[in-house]
C-alpha cells in the first residue's frame, strides 16, 4: 500500500535508556501494526530544549519544528512511557508541553491518542498514564480513555514483550481500537 494512503500513527516513547523495555513495546507496536497502518516513533526527545516561552518563537528551535510536523503529519498518536517518580518522565513531559502550543490549535489537536507503557511498580506505571493521558488532554489530544495497558515489567520475566502472545495481542488490539478512531 502507498505510504500516502496509509493512516499514519506518531509514537512517543518516555525513555531515553538503550535498553528501555517502553522501547521494545514499541518494536512491538511497529512490526504488529494492522495492514495499512505506519506507525513512525519521533525517537528525538532528548534534542527538545526545555519549554521556555522565550524561545517558544515563529522560528523556535529545529527538533521543535521536527516534531510539530511529524504531530501534524500523523493521524493519530501512540504515547508509550514508564513511570518515574509516580508521574509523567520528565523527557515525555517536555514534548506534551511543546506539542501544547499555540494554545488551542496545537499539532495534535483533536487527533485520537493513546497511552500505554510499562514501569517495575505492580501497577505498571498507571500513575504515570493516567496522568499522561490528562496532560494530553489539556493539551489539546482527543485521548481515547478506554484504552490501556500498563504493564510491570516483572511479568515480562526478562523476554521481549513480543514473547508474551497476550500482551502481543493486547497491543495489536489497541492499535486497531486506535486508528478506528481516526476521522
Ligand atoms: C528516576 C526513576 C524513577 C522511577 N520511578 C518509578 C515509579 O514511580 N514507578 C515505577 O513503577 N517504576 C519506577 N521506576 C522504574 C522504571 O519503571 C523502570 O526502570 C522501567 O524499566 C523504566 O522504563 P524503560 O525500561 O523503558 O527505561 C523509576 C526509574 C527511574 C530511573
Amino acid at each position: 500500500m502507498p505510504e500516502s494512503t496509509q493512516t499514519k500513527v506518531l509514537v512517543l516513547l518516555g525513555s531515553l535508556r538503550a535498553a528501555s523495555i517502553n522501547r521494545q513495546l514499541v518494536e512491538l507496536a511497529i512490526e504488529s501494526a494492522p495492514d495499512g497502518v505506519h506507525l513512525e516513533l519521533f525517537d528525538r526527545l532528548a534534542e527538545l530544549p526545555f519549554y521556555n516561552e522565550d524561545i517558544d518563537t515563529a522560528e523556535p528551535a529545529e527538533p521543535v519544528v521536527a516534531l510539530r510536523e511529524a504531530a501534524a503529519e500523523a493521524d493519530a498518536a501512540l504515547v508509550v512511557t514508564p513511570e518515574y517518580n509516580g508521574s509523567i518522565p520528565g523527557v515525555l513531559k517536555n514534548a506534551i508541553d511543546w506539542l501544547s502550543r499555540p494554545w488551542g490549535d496545537g499539532a495534535l489537536k483533536d487527533k485520537p491518542l493513546a497511552v500505554v507503557g510499562a514501569a517495575l511498580g505492580g501497577y505498571g506505571g498507571q500513575w504515570a498514564h493516567d496522568e499522561t493521558r490528562k496532560s494530553f488532554g489539556i493539551a489539546g489530544a482527543r485521548v481515547v480513555e478506554d484504552l490501556k495497558l500498563s504493564v510491570p515489567t516483572k511479568s515480562l520475566d526478562g523476554r521481549h514483550p513480543r514473547e508474551h502472545a497476550e500482551l502481543a495481542a493486547n497491543l495489536r488490539d489497541i492499535v486497531g481500537k486506535l486508528v478506528a478512531e481516526v476521522g
